[in-house]
């Protein structure tokens, strides 16, 4: 038996944040299920409550469209304390009500490691039930976002990011026109406004929600229009990375053919993400494919090549060049990796991805770094995302430079990583 609080308290948490069958990210900021966290946040269940994990899953492929998307956000139920709710996306027709963009698809990576950890003896029944709704939402990618077939995908919107105001989006986002129609914003009211987003990123924002509406979410009219589109490097990264794990999903209920589709698209995603790589940064950068510009600013998601595992982490000059610049980037701050090299001109140590640390880019970067045979580094992401938690509490993240627990309180995310990494140190079990 444990004698760890925070164990408790991290389950607390969960349990507190349920809405019967979903978690909301924080109770008050984010009322909704989130895509990204509804996965991650399954993983924390599952050391506690297998059949409440699963169920998170089932609940967020609720919101899956027709066409394969998977929305950043399902409007279970009705709130008034967020904004843009399901009538601005236009999508309030739909059951549940959605949004309109996705989220780093992590979904099948955290599926496949819940399969791996899982006790209930009915589990590949469980996996026959979703790969397929999987395999269409990975479909969608492959298709509506990379219809040239390029290997990479793109995103239209910072929120798709999941890394909502990352400095690496200001000069795709500052081309796009500011929505100039009266709206409200409810987050200011909910969390400190030194930790939110600018008001100019907000009416753009704002901009791109509507363009989408006004489009009728036509694919190829989007592909064609939207003022943003971006190659996003972490987000491709997180797609190969799945891609492999929905390939092994595939293969473990005999669905061989989909299963070489599957990984013939990690490989090709593999090959193409080396065009963004920047031989003197160091590091795999995204670009802005209307102004054809790359984005070089020093965000963590150059280093989220490790978590793709590609083949390059593999070659020994390249690997090199690779774990410089982690172990630069890690040596710049005392807690773990920031979402931003202190050194670079948009860094702010409090503003949500312009800085601070968020616990499950540590974790699913740690996890990788592990399996590369990284220990030193994987440790100390692991260590360090353990130490603010114990210290500051369970954040949405953390000032890179003190510690401070930063933006929502009682974070979901922040919980199930506690879990799982607790859970690690005691099985060794890490993401696959
Ligand atoms: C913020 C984050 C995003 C997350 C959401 C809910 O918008 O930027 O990544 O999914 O909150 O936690």
């Amino acid at each position: 038996m444990s004698t760890d609080p925070l164990l408790l308290q991290a389950q607390q948490i969960l349990r507190h944040n349920d809405r019967g069958g979903y978690t909301v990210p924080s109770a008050k900021l984010y009322p909704f299920q989130w895509n990204w966290d509804a996965a991650i946040n399954a993983v924390g269940w599952q050391t506690f409550d297998e059949d409440r994990a699963w169920l998170e899953i089932e609940y967020l492929l609720k919101g899956l469209w027709a066409n394969g998307l998977l929305p950043h956000v399902v409007f279970h139920q009705p709130s008034d304390t967020y904004f843009p709710g399901p009538s601005e996306w236009g999508c309030e027709h739909l059951t549940p009500p959605t949004t309109s963009i996705s989220q780093p698809p992590v979904l099948s990576t955290m599926v496949r490691l819940m399969a791996q950890r899982s006790r209930d003896p009915n589990v590949q029944t469980r996996i026959a039930q979703l790969v397929p709704q999987l395999l269409r939402h990975h479909t969608w990618w492959h298709t509506d976002r990379d219809p040239e077939g390029t290997g990479l995908v793109v995103s239209y919107h910072p929120w798709e990011s999941g890394n909502d105001n990352s400095p690496a989006w200001d000069a795709p986002l500052a081309a796009v026109p500011a929505a100039t129609r009266p709206y409200t914003r409810k987050d200011l009211g909910l969390a400190d406004s030194k930790h939110r987003p600018h008001q100019h990123e907000y009416d753009r924002y704002v901009y791109l929600m509507d363009f989408f509406r006004e489009c009728k979410f036509d694919a190829m009219r989007i592909y064609r229009e939207s003022p943003y589109c971006v190659v996003d490097v972490a987000m491709n990264a997180v797609l190969i990375r799945a891609d492999r794990d929905l390939a092994a999903l595939c293969e473990s209920v005999g669905l061989r053919r989909e299963a070489q589709t599957v990984a013939r698209w990690a490989n090709r995603g593999a090959a193409a993400i080396e065009t963004l790589w920047d031989d003197k940064l160091g590091f795999h950068v995204s670009k802005d494919m209307r102004s054809q510009q790359f984005l070089p600013t020093p965000t963590h998601a150059g280093m989220m090549a490790w978590y793709a595992q590609l083949p390059t982490t593999r070659e020994p000059e390249r690997r090199a060049v690779m774990q410089r610049q982690l172990d630069a980037r890690l040596a710049s701050t005392p807690c773990a990796l920031a979402s931003c090299d202190p050194k670079a001109p948009g860094f702010d140590p409090l503003r949500y991805w312009r800085g601070p640390v968020w616990p499950h880019i540590n974790w699913l970067l740690g996890s990788s770094l592990r399996e590369l045979g990284l220990n030193e580094q994987a440790q100390r992401l692991s260590n360090d995302t353990l130490a603010l938690i114990q210290r500051s509490g369970f954040f949405e993240n953390y000032c890179p430079l003190t510690g401070e627990g930063l933006g929502g309180p009682d974070f979901s995310w922040t919980a199930a990583v506690y879990l799982s990494l607790k859970a690690e140190s005691v099985t060794a079990g890490s993401v696959p």
